[in-house]
This record gives structure tokens, C-alpha cells and sequence, in this order.
């Protein structure tokens, strides 16, 4: 684990960097097409920068990173290519669990999972389960996820629990609703990463972006090396967030 000769390290004097990255990873569809090959070729080239950035992490100072591998909307692609995704994220699983052990990565994953198949479930909740003591980097992968169907699922549920007698309305505020969302357990991301020159959110962790720096990068995700990850980061460090206050 680690990159060596990276340029930018965590230990640099003065060097504030992203505790939580999020990255919209953009643009396999257009890689693979302008190599005239299938939509999937791009997906299976993306997988590999996603071990890449994951070894990144940590000599980056980085304990969060969160991706966005199939939104709620990704079911209107072919079926074809979201069947050919799902295959790419069990195989992912199966291939990389004991290497994610060994790294240290704890592995979550965020996301509506009553859609998708019990197999997938199964491994998705194995993996979490097998990585859950480790501590170096808190990898959380987002699938059949959306910004919206989290807040709504997590608004069912606090609903569920006034209902219950549980939870007294005048008591719910920001922090309580926090609590029932998907990424409960994990800091709001500093910096949101999307490739591919698209400057959009897409529905990616609405919620907890409030805060959050915005950096879109031109390069395709299958094309995106640890370098130009690094690079956006360390940009991030001379940033000043005032969280909505002014300057001290
Ligand atoms: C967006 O590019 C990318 C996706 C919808 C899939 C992302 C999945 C991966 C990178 C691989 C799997 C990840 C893990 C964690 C195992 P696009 O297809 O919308 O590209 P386009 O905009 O060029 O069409």
C-alpha cells in the first residue's frame, strides 16, 4: 500500500488536506466509445482507477473516500450495461476483499440495497463485515444510490419512530435527521471530486455537501490518474472554508 514518490504528502508543514473525499467518477461510457469499444470496457478500465485512488488515500492523509458507482437513475441505461455493472461490483468484491483486508480499508457501502440482487446484498454485507476493524481508510461505495431517496428513506424512518411514540417532533432538527441517513456514521466529505468535465452534482450526497469544496476535473474517470487526484488535492489545502462565517 502507498504511492511511492507522490507529490504531495499529509506530512507536509502546514498541509490542511481533505479528511473525506467524494468522487463522482465520470465518463467510462465516452472512453470506451472513442475506442470503439462497449460501454462496459470503460466501466472495467474504471475499476482499476478506483484501486489506484484507494492506494492513494492514505499517504494523502486522507481516512474518507467515498464513490459513486450506480445512482438510482443508472437503472434507465440497457440492460445490458446495468447487468454488466452489477457483474463488475460482485467481481470487485470477490477479487479485491482480501487485499482490502490486508490495507486496512474498512468498506461500507451506501445506498437503497432492496433492488438490488440478494447475491450482490449478500457479498456487499460479507465485505463490511470482514473489513470492519480496520481503521487506515474508510472506503464507502455508493450504490443504487440518490441523494433525494436517502433524505426520503431516511425522513420514512424518523417517521417510523415518532410514530412510535419514540422520537417527540419539537426534538428533530438537523443533526437527528443526519442520524437516520445512510452516511451516519461517516463526516460530511470536504472536497467532491467529478471528472469528465460534466459540472454536475447528479443527486450525490446533497445532504452532506452543504459544506463541501467542488472540484471538476476534464479528464475521463478511466484516464484519471493518483497524480491528478493528488493534485486536486493538495489545490484543496490553500483553500480557506469559512462555513458561511467571515474571516477571524
Ligand atoms: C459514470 O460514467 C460511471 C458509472 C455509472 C459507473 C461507475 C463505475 C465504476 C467506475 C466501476 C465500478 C466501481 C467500483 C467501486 C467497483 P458514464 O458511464 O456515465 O460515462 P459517460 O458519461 O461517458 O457515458
Amino acid at each position: 500500500m502507498g504511492r511511492k514518490g507522490g507529490r504531495v504528502a499529509a506530512k507536509d508543514t502546514n498541509f490542511m488536506g481533505p479528511t473525506h473525499v467524494a468522487v463522482i467518477m465520470d465518463g467510462n461510457g465516452r472512453w470506451a466509445q472513442m475506442r470503439g469499444r462497449p460501454r462496459l470496457f470503460g466501466h472495467q478500465a474504471g475499476v482499476r482507477r478506483v484501486r489506484e485512488i484507494v492506494e492513494a488515500c492514505p499517504d494523502l492523509g486522507i481516512r474518507y473516500l467515498t464513490v459513486f458507482a450506480f445512482s438510482t437513475e443508472n437503472w434507465r441505461r440497457t440492460q445490458a450495461e446495468v447487468s454488466g455493472l452489477m457483474n463488475l461490483f460482485r467481481r470487485y468484491i470477490q477479487k479485491e476483499a482480501q487485499a482490502l483486508l490486508e490495507a486496512g480499508v474498512r468498506v461500507r457501502f451506501i445506498g437503497d440495497r432492496d433492488r438490488l440482487e440478494p447475491k450482490l446484498v449478500d457479498m456487499m454485507h460479507a465485505l463490511e463485515e470482514l473489513t470492519a476493524g480496520n481503521e487506515l481508510l474508510n472506503l464507502t461505495v455508493a450504490i443504487n444510490y440518490g441523494g433525494r431517496d436517502e433524505v426520503a428513506r431516511a425522513t420514512q424512518r424518523l417517521a417510523r419512530e415518532v410514530a412510535a411514540g419514540r422520537l417527540d417532533p419539537e426534538d428533530v432538527d438537523a443533526e437527528t435527521l443526519a442520524s437516520f441517513l445512510d452516511t451516519c456514521l461517516l463526516p460530511d466529505p470536504d472536497l467532491v471530486i467529478r471528472t469528465s468535465g460534466e459540472a454536475r452534482i447528479s443527486n450525490f450526497l446533497l445532504w452532506q455537501s452543504a459544506y463541501a469544496e467542488y472540484e471538476f476535473s476534464p479528464v475521463l474517470w478511466p484516464d484519471f490518474t493518483a497524480d491528478h487526484f493528488a493534485e486536486i488535492v493538495s489545490n484543496f489545502g490553500a483553500r480557506e472554508r469559512r462555513y458561511g462565517a467571515v474571516k477571524a
